[in-house]
């Protein structure tokens, strides 16, 4: 077995305070410590507007592990890692008091000049941050320095172009790790082994054998206490520009010549830049929106995104968007790539499906008139795992075909929950390898691809709601595939 690599580092936590760092970052540094991949080498100072000190940090910290330490476990071990201090993003003293406490605890905790700056806080002001820590000092370090930055990078290609040069005037490419958290689960992980260690997909993996690629997002939540954010945001930016394509460009890209940052991301900049540009009065024929109205989940009522708080009224943002991809290359040509994704949708679930063409000739007469077609089924979550759908003998007499099922169920399989995305970038972020971050020219090309829609869309006014709650969004959204001979899979 290889042996565990355990980096040695201050980790600095903008928004110290928020919520993805109590859900999220606490517990991800907590498991990394459980696990040996962090020893006593660490210090975590986080910093927000509010006047916690450190008892009250190390108690917050207790609280966000809760579900996660044993009975008898004495997790001040652990927590005494973390100091706090009330911080103004703007204000020069805050920075000089910082520099001192990193230095301070650098030496207490000898973590050979190892910065982690992660910005987990509202994006308004990435840049101006980003710019005080290199005026004040902070990157004057022996070791490294890295910014770990939350999304969204921007709100379309204009200002995510501003914040980026902001960035960069402080920070290299290579120093700046943009999370994409989707890139830290373990099937999308997967999606690249499942291709290029396996020869019966891969050698089929074309258009001369795939018929389609659909990939689904739903969410059962609404937009909770996130109505600001989000509705200044909506589904296309939320999810489309960043995870959707994401995991787009992991299934149809071509395999690297080898497994390092530079090539696999090399691979999928090329499929961005292949995507077919949607010219703004095609829209409709390629992509769908919705707005969620009043339904039931879970046995639940709830309302619809308009009623959701007094502000919503009227609003004409997206929950729902339903997408066709076209990508222009020798592989993919004439194979359509469905992307969906929404609230307030009958199940959270990521998939992805992959649709075999049929045999040439059927011999077999098959009673229901759907067809039966080999599906590669990639679930992301809730479960994690892979389904691969084939046709067999129906057991009896004649030749009738009954459609089965090969499943492989990850968590069962390994028998202990599969790491957190959150840990897995956090680690990877320390360790230096930026694989499973973004590049600045995927979010460019992303945010270049979806601002061509959000255009569009912005001179017709939408017919919203358009969808119930609990259901899986818009009529349109199944036309979308129909008109072209195909439907949703269901797993
Ligand atoms: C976030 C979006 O990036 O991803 C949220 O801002 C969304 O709106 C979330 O709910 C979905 O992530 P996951 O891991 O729950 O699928």
């Amino acid at each position: 077995m290889s042996e565990t690599i355990q980096p040695k580092a201050t980790i600095v936590i903008f928004g110290a305070t928020g919520d993805l760092a109590n859900r999220k970052l606490y517990p991800s540094i907590y498991r990394l410590y459980k696990s040996g991949k962090l020893d006593e080498n660490f210090a975590v100072i986080g910093l927000a507007r509010r006047g916690w000190d450190n008892d009250i940090i190390r108690e917050n910290v207790e609280k966000s592990i809760q579900g996660l330490v044993t009975e008898d476990e004495d997790v001040s071990a652990f927590t005494s890692h973390f100091y706090y201090r009330p911080f103004d993003v703007t204000s020069a003293d805050s920075y000089n008091d910082l520099k001192n406490m990193v230095e301070s605890l650098e030496k207490d905790y000898q973590t050979d000049g190892n910065r982690l700056f992660y910005l987990a806080m509202a994006p308004d002001f990435f840049g101006t941050i980003a710019n005080e820590l290199k005026n004040h000092g902070l990157k004057d370090t022996p070791g490294w320095t890295r910014l770990v930055i939350e999304k969204p990078f921007g709100h379309d290609l204009p200002s995510a172009k501003k914040l980026n040069k902001e960035l960069q005037a402080a920070f290299n490419e290579d120093q700046i790790y943009r999370i994409d958290h989707y890139l830290g689960k373990e099937m999308v992980q997967n999606i690249e082994v499942i291709r290029f260690a396996n020869g019966i997909f891969e050698h089929l993996w074309n258009n001369q054998f795939i018929n389609n690629i659909q990939v689904t997002s739903s969410e059962t939540l609404g937009v909770e206490e996130r109505a600001h954010y989000y509705d200044t945001s909506g589904a296309t930016r939320d999810m489309i520009q960043n995870h959707m394509l994401q995991m787009v460009a992991l299934l149809a890209m071509e395999p690297p010549i080898n497994l390092s940052t530079e090539e696999i991301r090399s691979e999928k900049i090329k499929v961005l830049r292949a995507l077919r540009a949607v010219k703004e009065d095609k829209v409709d024929e390629y992509f769908v929106r919705g707005q969620y109205g009043a339904g039931t989940i879970d046995g639940k009522e709830v309302v619809g995104y308009q009623d959701e708080v007094e502000a919503l009224k009227g609003s004409e943002t997206e929950t729902f968007v339903a997408g066709k991809l076209v990508i222009d290359n020798y592989r993919w040509a004439g194979v359509p790539f469905y992307i969906r994704t929404g609230k307030r949708m009958k199940e959270k679930s990521t998939k992805i499906v992959v649709e075999f063409k049929d045999i040439p000739m059927n011999l077999y007469h098959r009673k229901d008139a759907l067809r039966n077609p080999n599906l590669l089924v990639i679930n992301i979550q809730p479960n994690e795992g892979i389904t691969l759908h084939l046709n067999a003998k129906k057991t009896g007499n004649g030749n009738l075909t009954e459609p089965i099922q090969l499943a492989y169920h990850q968590d069962a399989q390994s028998g202990i929950n599969t790491p957190e995305a959150y840990e897995k970038l956090l680690y990877d972020s320390m360790l230096g390898d930026a694989t499973n971050f973004t590049h600045w020219d995927e979010v460019a090309l992303s945010w270049e691809f979806v601002d061509r829609i959000l255009a569009s869309w912005a001179h017709e006014k939408p017919d919203f709601p358009n969808y119930e709650s609990g259901s899986m969004g818009p009529k349109a959204a199944d036309e979308l595939l129909a008109k072209d001979g195909f439907r949703w899979w269901p797993e």
